[in-house]
């Protein structure tokens, strides 16, 4: 979090918006379900049409993956309730917990009494039928990009599932963090709430990229780097962010998202085709899913039409380098200790020369996980292990799941061993210290 990213001008300014910090990060809910379906008509004789718009409704509330935060475990399907821990300003660790709302036609506890407006409205503002404020962990600074006939769709097909009757909790913020008024004045300084405008000097693959990217799958709610006042630093969009999320059953830790501008750290070296492909299956030549992105790909992009996933890795590719990694130097006797580390554990699946294997493992040479400005998503494949999902496609066919090593390797064994990583081969990356990974633990 950088404070200087503010002039000192505003700061006295900024003392109220200052208590409405409360920009909870996403924390998806581990068991979201794939849904049952629309109507529910199963006998309707002969083939009840399907209403196109309500078709297309239900594709974009998909990339806009509002299963994931609005569906809590193993409960019925946008009955919200899906809890997220709130970090920000001043605070390196969550503080409180909000939870996400029912947002099923339930017209006494979900959205079935609001109209098309009133949705738009929350959608793009922030604001919800009643006047209230909400919270930025609901990414409508990035749903404010929507065109007003997608919203339209993505709202008819709200309406037309099932109303599921659940009350969320309620939120759990200290004062004066839980005066939503303050969001007002958050809303006022960073939010944007303007519809995507394309880009007529580039083709329309680029531009459907672009909105698919920036506005419904809102991957900069977790990719972007957040300012002290948790507005997303513009000035370093998709360049890699973080926030806490379960590394296992129980437990939250930091999470970094990597960076993915075409910097060598980041996606520079990801031919389009390895971007699109791991975005619809979880595996690439490049990287296989593991921890948060499980659920984004599970939920979301993996119902990505082909044309829709080359659109965005066409965009993503387009994305001029930004690099905020600081080089170390290793001396040889801690690279021999890392080397030695990664010898004896994960030479077998990733190789010597760390280009991982076609049955066996991804690389980690020119990993962007490796290289994430911030080492937290490396720790915690190490000390956690990769859990792939078990719907879905299945990881190159073959692949062992890579275990967990927190019980295996000390805490200065696993900084040693990221060291050595993140100066091997052509890796660049910070260093990681033994604190980062007891922190992790
Ligand atoms: C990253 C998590 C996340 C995603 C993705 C998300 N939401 Fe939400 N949404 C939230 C949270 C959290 C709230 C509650 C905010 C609050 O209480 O201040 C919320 C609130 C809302 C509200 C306001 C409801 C009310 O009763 O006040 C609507 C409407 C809504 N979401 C619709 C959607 C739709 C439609 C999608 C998919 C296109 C979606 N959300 C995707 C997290 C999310
Ligand atoms: C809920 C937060 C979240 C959202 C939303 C999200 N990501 Fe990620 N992403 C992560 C995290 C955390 C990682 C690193 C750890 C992991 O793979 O889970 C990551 C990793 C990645 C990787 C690198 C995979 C690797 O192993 O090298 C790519 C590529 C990626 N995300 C693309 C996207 C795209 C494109 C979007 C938008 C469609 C997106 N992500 C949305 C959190 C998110
Ligand atoms: C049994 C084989 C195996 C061993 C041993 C193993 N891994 Fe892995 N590793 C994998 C697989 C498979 C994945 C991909 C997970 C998936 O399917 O999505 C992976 C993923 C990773 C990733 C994420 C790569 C990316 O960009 O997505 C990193 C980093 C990593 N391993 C590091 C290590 C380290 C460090 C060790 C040693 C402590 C190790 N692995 C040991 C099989 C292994």
């Amino acid at each position: 979090m950088q404070f200087c990213a503010f002039p000192n001008t505003f700061a006295a300014g900024l003392f109220v918006a200052a208590l409405s910090v409360t920009v909870a990060v996403p924390m998806a809910s581990p068991h979201a379900q794939e849904e049952s379906a629309a109507s529910g008509v199963e006998s309707a004789p002969p083939v009840a049409p399907v209403d196109p718009i309500i078709e297309k409704g239900k594709y974009l509330a998909t990339i806009g993956n509002c299963v994931s935060c609005h569906t809590h475990k193993d409960e019925p399907k946008f009955g919200g309730g899906v809890p997220f821990h709130v970090v920000g300003g001043p605070f390196s660790e969550p503080f409180g917990t909000i939870y996400s709302t029912n947002i099923s036609p339930d017209p006494e506890t979900g959205i079935g009494g609001w109209t098309e407006e009133e949705f738009s409205h929350a959608m793009r503002k922030g604001v919800a039928a009643n006047g209230s404020h909400l919270y930025p962990a609901f990414p409508y600074t990035a749903f404010s990009k929507i065109t007003e006939e997608d919203m339209s769709a993505i709202y008819a097909y709200i309406m037309s599932l099932a109303p599921v009757k659940h009350t969320p909790p309620e939120n759990d913020m200290p004062f004066p963090f839980n005066v939503r008024l303050g969001l007002f004045f958050w809303n006022l300084l960073f939010a944007d709430d303007e519809i995507f405008q394309p880009d007529p000097e580039q083709s329309d693959e680029w531009n459907r990229g672009a909105y698919l990217t920036e506005g419904l799958g809102h991957c900069s709610a977790c990719h972007t780097p957040r300012t002290f006042f948790l507005a997303e630093d513009k000035s370093q969009a998709l360049s890699g962010g973080t926030y806490f999320d379960v590394v296992e059953e129980g437990k939250i830790r930091k999470w970094s998202a990597v960076n993915l501008t075409s910097s060598d750290t980041g996606l520079g070296k990801w031919p389009e085709a390895d971007i699109a492909n791991y975005l619809r299956t979880g595996h690439s030549f490049k990287a296989g899913t593991f921890g948060p992105m499980n659920e984004v790909i599970i939920n979301s992009t993996q119902h990505l039409t082909a044309e829709d996933a080359k659109a965005i890795a066409v965009y993503l590719k387009s994305l001029p380098p930004i690099e905020r990694n600081t080089e170390q130097t290793l001396s040889e006797e801690a690279s021999a200790r890392g080397l030695a580390v990664y010898d004896e554990h994960c030479e077998e699946c990733h190789l010597q020369s760390g280009r991982g294997g076609f049955l066996k493992a991804p690389p980690v040479s020119g990993s962007a996980i490796v290289q994430a400005p911030d080492a937290s998503s490396l720790i915690n494949v190490i000390l956690y292990g990769a859990d792939v999902p078990d719907e879905g496609p299945a990881p190159f066919g073959a692949w062992e799941d890579m275990g967990a090593f927190g019980d295996k390797l000390s805490d200065e064994e696993v900084a040693d061993l990221a060291n050595y990583l993140r100066t091997a081969w052509e890796n660049k990356g910070g260093r990681v210290t033994v604190e980062d990974v007891a922190k992790q633990r």
